[in-house]
């Protein structure tokens, strides 16, 4: 048997220690090293790389994909996206996102991660049809959750509609880290059983059970594992590369991974955490295990940000009512993942109603988008009450939502104008507005400096 790993340094490891702060020219020097370590693939870009790069770094995403691509030419690049979002929580048109899958695979990605927060397959359909067009492999993922509604039988279900819908591979993504072993086992077991495509797995080191994760999904099948380079892995980023290379090669699988590669890529990029130690951009504690997940049964981040709230209310002493108004809501509202934005949404609703001290008296601008449809369709039935409460006699959309939408691509071209240099710049501009404004100014007035001292050496 064989077991395949996919990098995340460049992406998720990146984006959940140091908030996706890692500029390119930092780890450009490791690149021609990491396209000779045998990974699966490396994921380098999507996620919050791509707002990041615009928002913070001054870079332009798809230049740093184009040179990602330049230095690793014989690994697969693989990038994440949520579906009919993109990259962001709103939905974009269709021509939009057949536009942008384009141009992240003739930029350099071979693999995309399309996975919905819902899993409403609708949702992800446009985006893995233009994936299998452009000749890269599109990944159907699963946002995975613990419910009433998210059984066995349900995911490999879900599974075996996303192998029909033309994926090349199916993964099992468990952004909370709070997938247990046996839970994996079964899970893996059951979409195996459903599907003859390759079975990926991702989860975090938050709750601590992610080795133990990985151990028993790939017991149970699994062909591929997100791991993290050692020096970026634990806490809140994926287990380590180095130590499941070794454990699974003990266990008696075949590991294709280059060792000294592995040796060298860690000793790079070591100081570079030390130095993000330093400054306080890595903070110890998300380095850390924390087990409340497990015991609310709700994401690590989402009770973070339920704290936070309740404490800038000055409300801190209701956590434990809103902790437990929070599976009812979520309830109401037929199990959404608890995933962003969902996580944000149910989060805030029940924040709300135990302030309040009624249930829906206020119903946030969100919710009443999530309960029109506007999100998708729910993975349960929603409280047939709480929809009439919060839209009256207004119907609730049934449709895709993207087909209530017009193409945006050309209009959007011929509105910026010279704003925009390529068709890139375009999809920058519509995935993040105002990011790329600021970012096009600052790009320009750099162009304009160099320009000016060219001519003055001359
Ligand atoms: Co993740």
């Amino acid at each position: 048997m064989k077991v395949q790993f996919t990098e995340t340094v460049l992406r998720d490891a990146n984006q959940s220690l140091i908030a996706t702060r890692l500029p390119f020219d930092k780890y450009a020097p490791i690149l021609e090293t990491m396209d000779k370590a045998g990974f699966y693939s490396v994921e380098c870009w999507g996620g919050a790389t791509f707002d990041s790069c615009l928002r913070f770094l001054d870079e332009d995403p798809w230049e740093r994909l184009r040179k990602i691509k330049e230095k690793l030419p014989n690994t697969k690049l693989q990038m994440l996206l949520r579906g009919q979002n993109l990259l962001g929580y709103k939905h974009y048109p269709d021509d939009v996102v057949r536009k942008f899958i384009q141009h992240s695979v003739s930029n350099g990605i071979d693999i995309i991660r399309i996975f919905d927060a819902l899993n409403d397959l609708r949702n992800i359909r446009v985006a893995v049809e233009e994936t299998n067009k452009c000749g890269a492999l599109a990944s159907g993922a699963i946002s995975y959750t613990t419910s009433p509604v998210h059984t066995l039988e349900n995911y490999a279900k879900l599974a075996k509609e996303m192998e029909e819908m033309g994926v090349g591979s199916i993964c099992v993504k468990d952004m909370a880290g709070v997938m247990s072993p046996q839970e994996a086992y079964d899970l893996v077991k059951a979409i195996k059983s459903a599907v003859k495509v390759p079975v990926v797995v991702h989860t975090h080191c938050t709750t601590g059970l992610a080795f133990m994760t990985y151990m028993k999904a790939i017991e149970a099948g699994a062909d591929v594992v997100d791991t993290a380079i050692s020096c970026f892995s634990g806490g809140t980023s994926q287990p380590a590369t180095e130590t499941l290379v070794y454990a699974m090669r003990q266990a008696g699988y075949e590991v294709d991974v280059n060792d000294k590669c592995l040796k060298e890529i860690n000793d790079f990029f070591k100081p570079i955490r030390n130095e993000y130690l330093e400054s306080g951009l890595l903070e110890p504690t998300v380095l850390a295990t924390d087990t409340n997940a497990l015991n609310y049964q709700i994401p690590g981040g989402m009770l973070s940000n339920l704290i936070s709230q309740l404490k800038a209310q000055n409300a801190l002493d209701r956590l434990d009512e809103v902790l437990i108004e929070t599976p009812k809501v979520r309830k109401d509202l037929g199990y959404p993942p608890l995933v962003t934005p969902m996580s944000q949404m149910v989060g805030v609703q029940a924040a709300t109603n135990v302030l309040i001290g009624e249930r829906y008296k206020n119903i946030s601008k969100e919710v009443k988008a999530y309960l029109r449809g506007e999100y998708g369709q729910a993975p349960g039935e929603v409280d047939k009450e709480l929809i009439k409460k919060a839209l009256g006699d207004e119907a609730p959309v049934t449709c895709r939502f993207a087909d209530t939408l017009e193409d945006a691509f050309e209009k959007t071209k011929a509105e910026l104008g010279d704003k925009a240099k390529c068709d890139e710049d375009v999809l920058s501009y519509i995935a993040f507005p105002q990011v790329y404004e600021k970012f096009n100014e600052k790009r320009q007035a750099k162009l304009e400096n160099r320009a000016k001292y060219t001519i003055e050496e001359m």
